[in-house]
């Protein structure tokens, strides 16, 4: 194969575990010679990476993929692959629905694309490679995940080059009944804790200085060590703490239940672990959250969060939620608006109820709630959540900030090179804020004071410049 068949383009869609799966990808491809570009039109090979959690998810996909049938028609040597979860949970469906697809590979399977992309240039027909059982796939999983794939990074594909995700876990056993995770990306694994520290270690020898650890229930990540000891989150964190370079370190999606005690000292006593817990409540009513199975009642939740509240009570916390589950009476959903208001979360995710095939809530509850009804809950909801941002938001005016700036805004992407721009950063809660600066800042650590606020966003000027501090909750 020359030089000209590789030039590879690559359309993202879905989770972080996906940005994350895409850096790989492209670290194994560009290992093989092959090089990125920026549209389907330049490209040799053409890879979508989606998402199967909602059903419109999928449509987006399906719908791109229509619109490059005739590129195909035309121009046959084009390769065109479909990967991640939507390969995952359609498999044969993806070929039916688009023929001309190449390459359909699961989230398990990632490990083999250069294989694959030969094997069809090789004249063997399409491939698909969707294993992901616990024992073959977990060979699978577990090579790529070791010397071969994970440690493989390609800093080019990250959304910046000073901060990186890091899978810390695998899958998940928990199978909410309306979500579709479990069936596409396996049972859950943790990853050995010694593979995790070396990966961070390249990471901030990389320039990175902030590093996100990912898991569907992160905080209940748990390694069984070869000694027979077990390495849990908690203990996991205080092994990444002294790497040098790395100055934050952040984590998603808690699980509410296990959030414990010892977990949230810890983070209460590592600097470099950000005080910011997203952990999804779905619902404040008790009766949608056993139909969702999710394991806990509101009181647990609550429980939980004032837990939270007394180890780390500068610690901002971010929720998802669900409108128009199977069966949520207006009561139910004005439970949920309680919860919110109690717990007055930094911002929270608001997802309509989207049916997926293939699993429990598909198979046995019905989707009986209204596409308005779901639109309306969905409204109201964020109307409360935003108003609630907004005033804490308010409480910060005055205040300094940690920032590590990340670059321009959209607004300032638009402006001339050397000119005065909008740069935006985090702070070490995860709160967005934006100032004026100039593009060098990008990868610093800045005090920003903050003048003025939105639900989403703080507004400030910059104090003073101050290579790293640590500490400084906001
Ligand atoms: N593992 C994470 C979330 C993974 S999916 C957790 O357990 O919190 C991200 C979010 O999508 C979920 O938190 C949920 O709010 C939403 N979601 C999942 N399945 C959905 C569905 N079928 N319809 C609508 N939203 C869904
Ligand atoms: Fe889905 Fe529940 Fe697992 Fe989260 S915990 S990925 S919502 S099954
Ligand atoms: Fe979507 Fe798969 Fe992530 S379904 S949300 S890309 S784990």
């Amino acid at each position: 194969m020359d030089q000209m068949n590789k030039r590879v383009y690559i359309k993202t869609v879905g989770c972080q575990m996906n940005v994350l799966d895409s850096e790989m990808v492209i670290a194994d491809l560009k290992r093989h010679g092959y090089t990125v570009v920026d549209t389907p039109k330049e490209a040799d090979c053409i890879f979508y990476n989606t998402c199967s959690v909602r059903e419109h998810a999928e449509e987006k996909i399906y719908s791109a993929l229509g619109k490059i049938r005739q590129t195909k028609e035309q121009q046959p040597d084009k390769l065109i692959g479909v990967m991640g979860c939507m390969a995952q949970k359609d498999q044969e469906i993806v070929f039916k629905r688009a023929p001309y697809v190449d390459m359909v590979i699961g989230p398990g399977q990632l490990h083999r694309v250069p294989d694959l992309i030969e094997k069809v240039r090789a004249g063997e027909g399409r491939q698909m490679a969707v294993s992901l059982k616990r024992n073959e796939g977990t060979q699978a999983v577990i090579a790529r995940s070791h010397e071969t794939f994970d440690p493989l990074r390609d800093p080019s594909m990250r959304p910046t080059p000073f901060q990186a995700y890091l899978r810390i876990q695998i899958g998940c056993d928990k199978f909410c009944t309306y979500c579709v995770v479990p069936n596409t990306r396996g049972p859950e694994q943790g990853r050995p804790p010694e593979q995790i520290v070396s990966e961070a270690q390249i990471l901030a020898e990389q320039g990175c200085r902030e590093i996100t650890l990912l898991g569907q229930t992160v905080n209940s990540y748990k390694f069984k060590n070869e000694d027979g000891s077990t390495t849990d989150m908690a203990d996991l964190l205080e092994q990444l703490q002294p790497i040098e370079g790395l100055e934050r370190i952040k984590f998603v999606t808690n699980y509410p239940k296990d959030m414990t005690e010892r977990l949230l000292c810890t983070i209460r006593d590592l600097p470099k672990v950000s005080p910011y817990l997203h952990v999804p409540a779905q619902s404040g009513s008790d009766a949608v959250l056993k139909r969702m199975k999710r394991g806990y009642t509101v009181a647990d939740y609550m429980e939980m969060f004032e837990r939270i509240e007394r180890i780390l009570p500068e610690a901002a916390i971010s929720s998802d939620f669900i409108v128009g589950f199977s069966g949520e009476t207006e009561e139910d959903f004005q439970k949920t608006i309680k919860l919110v208001e109690r717990c007055r979360f930094k911002n929270s995710f608001i997802f309509q109820y989207s049916v997926r095939p293939g699993t429990k809530a598909a198979d046995r509850l019905p989707d009986d709630i209204a596409r308005e009804v779901k639109v309306r809950r969905n409204n109201e909801l964020l109307a409360v959540q935003d108003a609630i941002a907004k005033e804490d938001n308010q409480k910060l005016i005055g205040q300094t900030v940690d920032v590590l700036v990340e670059g321009p805004s959209k607004k300032g992407l638009k402006s001339p090179e050397g000119a005065v721009v909008q740069m935006t950063g985090r702070t070490h809660c995860d709160r967005i804020v934006v100032f004026d600066g100039n593009r060098r800042q990008a990868g610093q650590f800045m005090k920003i004071h903050v003048d003025d606020c939105s639900s989403h966003t703080l507004v400030g000027r910059v104090e003073t410049v101050d290579v790293v501090t640590i500490g400084g909750l906001a």
